[in-house]
């Protein structure tokens, strides 16, 4: 059974059979981050959601380090690439295989660019959210976004998700009374709050997101950065 481990923020790693795999690598500079980037098993490949910082974080070193590819848009994936990492270029309902799994992005309400240490600020194209499946199961990690009806329709075709990470930080994304409904659209097994406490303007209490998931008849889970579970 795959391994889903929060490192903080919109940082998530799954390890399987098949190899680890990580989202969004904010981990340097991450107040969250329950380990250092160095401390990572070797991975296999990096997605991105979008180009923010919070969430491109480390992702061109770890991809140099494991001589793995970066997969997003065709925007940040390149931009990655011109970088010096591998790149799995893709864009919104497309899905890509390999040996690591599969992967299938789709949108998200947000917007997506990277500013360099320069200051200057780089377009990385659409924000998405990303559906990973290995062995049969399907992680949803929504990425940055606000709420929007289509979600609904994301998880009739996904039939599958075991678990989806929705970000409840507000004010960014959506809030928890958003992230709710969220949850009550996609029908995941098990919903994880992420995107939240890592600085104050997204402080939000997780416990007030699982109450309320429960109300509406959905299980949510609360992993503390560090936490892991199989799934
Ligand atoms: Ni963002
Ligand atoms: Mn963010």
């Amino acid at each position: 059974m795959p391994t889903l481990s929060y490192i903080g923020h919109s940082c998530c790693l799954v390890e399987s059979e098949a190899g680890a795999v990580i989202f969004d690598p904010f981990i340097t500079g991450n107040p969250l981050a329950s380990l250092k980037a160095e401390d990572l098993p070797e991975l296999a490949a990096i997605f991105l959601t979008h180009g923010h910082n919070d969430h491109l974080g480390d992702a061109i070193d770890l991809a140099k380090k494991n001589d793995c590819p970066v997969v997003a848009t065709y925007e940040l994936a390149a931009y990655c690439q011109s970088k010096g990492t591998q790149a799995v270029t893709m864009n919104i309902g497309g899905t890509y295989k390999d040996e690591w799994g599969q992967i299938k992005l789709v949108q998200a309400w947000h917007s997506s660019s990277y500013q360099e240490e320069s200051g200057n600020v780089i377009y990385t194209g659409m924000p998405t959210g990303i559906l990973y499946t290995i062995e049969g199961k399907t992680v949803y990690h929504l990425g940055d976004t606000g709420l929007f009806s289509d979600l609904g329709l994301i998880g009739t075709r996904n039939s599958k998700i075991e678990v989806a990470l929705v970000p409840i930080g507000d004010h960014f994304t959506m809030g928890i009374d958003d992230a709710v409904e969220a949850v009550r659209l996609i029908s995941p097994r098990l919903a994880i709050p992420v995107h939240y406490n890592t600085f104050p303007p997204i402080e939000q209490d997780p416990a007030d997101f699982k109450k309320k998931c429960k109300a509406i008849g959905s299980e949510a889970k609360v992993l503390d950065p560090g936490g892991s579970f199989e799934y």
